[in-house]
């Protein structure tokens, strides 16, 4: 049985911690939870020891055994800490070092794997400072637990839902099934790898330029996945707004011909190369030097094709294995068949682009996976972190 410590912030969303309190005890995690005094207006300590049937911490000077040190004692005992609902407040405050209450004093004396679920008001959220401070969480090694979009408590709909606990439970079983004797034994393990993510964006003139609306989230969440399972992992990412994931290697670019140059440096060395990014296939002919000024009549503007990145791959390959990715909204596995075939890929994870509750931006998809050897996986649809799972738990054993 894994220990959990759960460490509650002053947040409303911090009535979802009894929830999760609760369903991670179902999936059989033991767990002790540690509250701030902000929390505590919100909700209390009972309700957690009732639930985890296990003792509540609320103070660094309210020790309950003497032969030990509280706040140290408590990160050492745990196999992960998961702070949720994080506030700004306390966001802040790890980024900076302050150990000013348990939940601070216990993060900054522990060197266990830490996972993070913000959860705040959108525009606290957006803040330079905030994303800032996130940043550093993540180059500190935490996980992110990213929040979701929906009613937020002071009435915006928007981004700054804490995680869903189900989602939360199951990001821990994958990470614990991805960290103990199957980590060692996982095909990546040791392995070169390659991601694309995100958008590229073709500059017309200073100002304007075509890009789509791909936010990286599905090749970032492939990157992490991969490092977990032991990969060495460059991530090749155009312009987006997620934090970089913990042990990746990451090289930021813009336009397709940018991704190219940086891919084809690369591509030797790699054993297997993840083309999840959303590559213009058209650029501007010609880049302006000055600002395009307003015409009478129409405008009309030309474009030039960029590099077919993983045609070009798939015609220069060796040894490396290729996933392709097909972004479709219409004859989905007929134009996913032609794209394994044409691009001489080794496998073609299409979907539907077409539903815009998923796909494009969503932290959902649903991917069929279409093998070479014309074996078909439907995965469903699921957080595009559990799909990066699920793709990797499929290629596990048919990467040859
Ligand atoms: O980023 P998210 O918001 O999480 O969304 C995920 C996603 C929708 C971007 C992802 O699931 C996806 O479908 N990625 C591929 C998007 C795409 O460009 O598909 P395509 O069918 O146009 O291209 C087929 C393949 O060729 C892709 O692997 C693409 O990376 C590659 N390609 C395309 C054009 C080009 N010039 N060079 C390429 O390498």
């Amino acid at each position: 049985m894994k220990n959990i410590l759960l460490a509650v912030t002053g947040g409303i969303a911090a009535y979802k911690a009894i929830d999760l309190t609760s369903k991670l005890t179902q999936a059989d995690y033991n767990v002790r939870v540690m509250l701030t005094d902000h929390a505590q207006e919100f909700v209390t300590p009972l309700a957690f020891q009732a639930i985890g049937r296990n003792p509540v911490y609320t103070s660094t000077f309210r020790e309950h055994n003497p032969e030990e040190i509280q706040h140290v004692a408590l990160g050492d005992w745990a196999d992960a800490i998961v702070v949720a609902p994080a506030t700004a407040n306390t966001i802040a405050k790890l980024a900076n070092g302050i150990a000013d209450d348990m939940v601070t004093s216990t993060l900054l004396a522990t060197e266990t794997p830490k996972f993070i679920a913000p959860a705040m008001n959108v525009h606290m959220y957006e803040n330079k400072r905030t994303q800032h401070n996130l940043a550093t969480l993540s180059s500190d090694g935490y996980y992110f637990l990213e929040p979701g979009e929906g009613f937020l408590a002071c009435g915006y709909v928007a981004k700054g839902r804490m995680e869903e606990p189900l989602q939360i439970v199951e990001r821990l079983n994958q990470y614990f099934k991805n960290n103990t004797s199957a980590t060692k034994n996982s095909r990546f393990n040791g392995m070169q790898a390659l991601v694309t993510a995100g958008p590229t964006i073709e500059e017309l003139d200073p100002v304007r330029y075509l890009s789509n609306r791909s936010s990286g989230k599905m090749g970032y969440a492939l990157a992490e996945s991969l490092a977990q399972r032991g990969a060495t992992v460059t991530l090749i990412s155009g312009p987006t707004h997620l934090t970089p994931p913990k042990n990746v290697e990451v090289i930021q670019v813009e336009s397709a011909q940018q991704m190219f140059e940086a891919v084809k440096t690369r591509f030797d060395k790699m054993d297997i190369v993840f083309k999840s990014a959303a590559v213009s296939d058209y650029a501007p002919t010609e880049l302006l030097e000055h600002k395009l000024k307003k015409r009478q009549g129409d405008l009309t503007v030309t474009f030039k094709r960029t590099p077919d990145i993983l045609k070009y791959l798939g015609e220069h390959k060796d040894k490396q294995f290729l996933v392709g990715f097909a972004a479709e909204t219409q004859n989905i596995e007929s134009y996913a068949q032609k794209k394994l075939k044409s691009k001489n890929a080794d496998v073609i994870i299409a979907n539907n682009v077409g539903d815009r509750t998923i796909g494009f931006s969503s932290d959902d998809n649903a991917y069929t996976m279409y093998y070479k050897n014309g074996e078909t996986i439907s995965l469903g649809k699921h957080k595009k972190v559990i799909l990066a799972e699920h793709i990797l738990d499929s290629l596990e054993t048919r990467w040859k």
